[in-house]
């Protein structure tokens, strides 16, 4: 089961596992889909469902991905392939490659979207045009294939190479980008009003869907329940913790969804927007505060740049996760692979270009309702499915894997978590898989 193909890599050190893993977790996730997701259900109830969901159902389910991926040194079809050889338990590799694909299609949208802001700000520098976002059919598809570009070509070089280094440097720079921003918009008048409907939770508002919103908020924010955090636990060596790693992730990805909170929240009130505008949301709020900054240009440039490259290590591991199962179990080449999805993801992600740029009617006569065709997908690949994926991974670890195989890996590398052994089967065996199904039918059926 451990003879690992001789293609496959392996990360520099435990740290380059934790930038990439964090690189993975922190991107599009937490600073445009938290927000969006909080303004639509309920601010600081939402907050609260959703600090409880990571800590309760996340956490244990990151140690089991990240355990499944480095036991077997595999993509996630293989993985499970050499757990349960020819067990109808495939499908469920298949499930997550999709996911993947689908998440990847949408969310080089929403990427692109970015980075068309970012040119704006740019243009604004040098010719001082008013910086206003038209989102033309061609615009919008020329950047999101821009998008999928980079994620190609980033994922052909081999993910290790490439973002331990990136991620080194810009990842703080955004923190502290974030931190300066949010400086600024607590000083404006009426901010305190945005601070407060984000922290305090009115109970009347958690409601069924509220409470999977944020369970799934909790797995997409940290690439859970789609193979990401397996087949980059795949790359992890044994003397390394999948406890420490595990956890550095959670906690890194958290605070940044919090700090993207308060950087609109407080804007929102204080200028004047509609928390629940959906997913639009940090498209209308952030030019309006930039616009009333000084330098806020700059500051605009820099924001937007190192929210791409978040996107991007974000989206490579979403590309990196189906790349390896062709590469793996298929022996395609790295670059027929990366081209091959990379294409599939346009095609796939074309209807939500189109939604993005105004052509609904269009693109809602697909399912005729009223969201549009980017929120359906975000709903259907990156609320159930992850969701799904997350329950069924629990039940195949219970009744196939065993759950002391998955505890004796997580034990090598850190074996201090023999403490906490008991404690983690427990909620793997009962907690999470029920909550995830209780949450989950609860919505479905009501
Ligand atoms: N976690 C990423 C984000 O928050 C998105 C993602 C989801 C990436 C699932 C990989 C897998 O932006």
């Amino acid at each position: 089961m451990s003879a690992q193909a001789p293609r496959r890599g392996e990360w520099g050190s435990q740290i380059g596992f934790i930038l990439a893993a964090a690189g993975s977790a922190v991107g599009l996730g937490n600073i445009w889909r938290f927000p969006y997701m909080a303004g639509q259900n309920g601010g600081g109830a939402f907050v609260l469902v959703y600090l409880v969901c990571v800590l309760v159902i996340a956490l244990p389910v990151m140690f089991l991905e990240i355990s499944l991926g480095r036991a077997t040194h595999r993509n996630p079809v293989g993985a499970i392939r050499a757990v349960a050889p020819r067990s109808a338990w495939r499908a469920l590799g298949y499930l997550a490659l999709l996911t993947g694909l689908g998440i990847l299609s949408y969310y080089s949208v929403i990427a692109g979207k970015v980075m068309t802001y970012g040119a704006l700000y740019i243009r604004k520098l040098f010719i001082g045009e008013a910086v206003t976002y038209h989102g033309a059919t061609f615009e919008v598809v020329i950047y999101f294939a821009l998008f999928i570009v980079l994620t190609v070509l980033v994922v052909s070089g081999g993910v290790q190479r490439g973002i331990e280094r990136w991620a080194k440097i810009l990842m703080p720079m955004l923190v502290l980008i974030m931190v300066a921003i949010i400086v600024r918009c607590l000083l404006l008048p009426g901010a305190m009003e945005g601070v407060k409907w984000f922290v305090t939770p009115d109970f009347s508002k958690i409601t069924p869907r509220v409470i999977l919103n944020a369970m799934s908020q909790g797995f997409f924010s940290l690439s859970l329940g789609m193979g990401a955090m397996l087949t980059y636990g795949s790359y992890l060596s044994k003397k390394d913790s999948i406890v420490v790693c595990g956890t550095s992730v959670v906690l890194f990805d958290t605070f940044i969804a919090i700090l993207a909170g308060f950087m609109i929240f407080p804007a929102v009130f204080a200028l004047g927007g509609n928390p629940a505008a959906g997913s639009t949301l940090i498209f209308q709020v952030l030019p309006k505060v930039f616009g009333g900054m000084k330098g806020g240009v700059l500051v605009a440039i820099v924001f937007f740049f190192l929210l791409c490259v978040a996107a991007l290590t974000s989206t490579v591991s979403l590309l990196e996760v189906v790349t390896a199962y062709f590469v793996d179990e298929r022996r395609w080449s790295r670059r027929r692979s990366v081209w091959t999805i990379g294409g599939a993801a346009f095609v796939v992600g074309l209807p939500s270009a189109f939604d993005m740029a105004g052509l609904r009617p269009w693109t809602s006569m697909v399912f005729l309702g009223k969201h549009g065709f980017l929120e359906l997908m975000d709903f259907l690949w990156g609320n159930l499915s992850l969701a799904i994926g997350s329950l069924l991974l629990c039940v195949f670890a219970i009744t196939v894997w065993g759950l002391n195989n998955a505890g004796s890996e997580i034990e090598i590398g850190s074996p201090s978590f023999s403490r906490y052994r008991g404690l983690w089967i427990f909620f793997i065996k009962w907690v999470c898989p029920t909550f995830i199904a209780i949450i989950l039918a609860s919505k479905l059926f009501s």
